[in-house]
């Protein structure tokens, strides 16, 4: 069986694309599945780092067939900013497929998402603001237009006039800003000309590439606790990162996966709002987030910093039925004279069973921890499990006591190289 799936199983920024490009020298496809671009992934190639939102992961390899797949919510001029800044930088895009039925984000998509967070106000969520929740609301009004649709063009720009008349009528009547329907016509007209090669019956495909005994990759954008299932809702994103979604998003039955690895960082971080156990308020917290760079890719935001929480993880293994874990960003606790790593939560001072099934709780609960002695040396030229120090080693042994199954993968710095992998 030679599927994959790559997932998070934090907040989002585990790391997910460093160990995707890893794993994608051994796979011929690697396919997105869900989210669109409000992900940010970063790849880094000895001095060269690439910061990608829509495009996969796999697509510096030439072997790697990089697939936009069915769950993927598509914003076109994303996707073609991303095409040429890569192909100004000598990566050819001229293999990428894009499922003829995922759905495409429109401008009124973005309008929406701003006009719904600020009439919110402090209970905002926090999103991206590029249209993502909008764009899923219509895919399940089942009034989405689809990427399949650009093979017809006088039809499609018909379709898009029509749907930007109905949402125009919808923005200014909740009191939002107009726009001009015909320019939005001919824009998207343009680009869905330029998308027409890359369209593609993505499913037939995979499916090929499988019965030719090819291994394929699945790439998770956000996470497990930002599933609009499993997550912290309403403070989530509105797709299904987890496990399950990629079945969904790629037309792949979950009976070909053999391999499902989750991404976990060292620590946890968070972007925008929503409960968090274990965060870290003040000194510790900064510290954290200086020497991780913990910024936002796609929208430059601070990210929340707290310590690493196995009470989630473990969960994320149930959900995701992970058969391992990466451990990422462990080179950024090196410095640590304590490292903290919850192991339970306490609600009005008794013991919880696992993770609560009400996110309001979250937000109520006293984490317990382990504390363990930091081991105060750099761990970045570590190449084998051997070489890092045993007070590293013994976070790692933590992390698998607890959650029940092995580390795999140990990240040591951002370059494609600098990690452990275990057999
Ligand atoms: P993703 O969204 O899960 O793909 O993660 P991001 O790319 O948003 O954020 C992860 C950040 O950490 C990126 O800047 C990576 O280059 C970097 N990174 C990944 N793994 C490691 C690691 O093991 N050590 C260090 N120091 N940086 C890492
Ligand atoms: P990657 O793939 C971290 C968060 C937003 C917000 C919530 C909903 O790089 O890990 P949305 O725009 O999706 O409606 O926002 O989800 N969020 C992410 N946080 N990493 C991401 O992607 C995220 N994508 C969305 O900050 O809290
Ligand atoms: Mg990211």
């Amino acid at each position: 069986m030679p599927v994959a799936v790559v997932v998070g199983t934090q907040w989002g920024d585990e790391g997910k694309a460093k160990v995707i490009d890893l794993l994608a020298e051994t796979h011929s496809h690697v396919v997105r599945y869900q989210g669109g671009h409000n992900a940010g992934h970063t790849v880094v190639v000895g001095d060269q780092k690439y910061a990608l939102q829509l495009i996969p992961s796999g697509v510096l390899y030439n072997h790697v067939t990089p697939v936009i797949g069915n769950g993927v919510v598509v914003d076109l001029p994303t996707l073609f900013k991303e095409i040429d800044s890569l192909e100004s930088r000598g990566i050819s895009c001229s293999r990428l497929m894009v499922s003829s039925l995922a759905q495409l984000i429109f401008p009124w998509h973005q309008l929406l998402d701003a006009l719904h967070e600020s009439k919110l106000g402090d209970a905002k969520i926090g999103t991206t603001l590029k249209g993502i929740g909008p764009a899923y609301a219509d895919k399940a009004l089942r009034v989405g237009l689809r990427v399949g649709m650009v093979r017809d063009i006088p039809a499609f720009a018909q379709l898009v006039r029509e749907r930007a008349t109905a949402a125009r009528e919808m923005l200014v009547a909740l009191g939002g800003e107009s726009f001009d329907v015909e320019a939005m016509v001919t824009q998207f007209t343009e680009l869905g000309t330029r998308l027409q090669p890359y369209v593609a019956d993505t499913v037939n495909a995979l499916h090929k590439a499988i019965e030719a005994g090819n291994n394929v990759l699945l790439e998770g954008a956000q996470a497990t606790f930002l599933d609009l299932d499993h997550g912290t809702y309403p403070f989530v994103t509105s797709s299904n990162p987890t496990a399950g979604g990629a079945c969904a998003g790629t037309g792949i039955g979950p009976r070909h996966i053999s391999r499902v690895v989750g991404i976990a960082k060292a620590y946890t971080t968070r972007v925008g709002s929503g409960p968090f156990p274990t965060e870290l308020i003040g000194e510790l917290g900064d510290k954290i987030v200086d020497i991780g760079h913990e910024f936002g890719t796609v929208t430059g935001r601070r990210r929340r910093p707290g310590w690493l929480d196995l009470v989630m993880l473990r969960h994320a293994v149930r959900i995701n039925s992970l058969t391992e874990i990466a451990l990422t960003k462990l080179d950024i606790l090196d410095t640590f004279d304590e490292v903290r790593v919850c192991v339970g939560y306490l609600l009005n001072g008794k013991p919880l069973d696992g993770y609560p099934d009400d996110s309001q709780l979250l937000g109520e609960v006293t984490p317990t921890y382990v504390d363990l002695p930091g081991w105060k040396q750099e761990i970045r030229a570590c190449r084998t499990y051997d070489q890092l120090p045993a007070r590293a080693q013994a976070i790692v042994e933590l992390v698998e006591k607890h959650v029940g199954v092995p580390v795999s993968i140990i990240g040591v710095g951002p370059e494609r190289d600098a990690c452990v992998v275990r057999a």
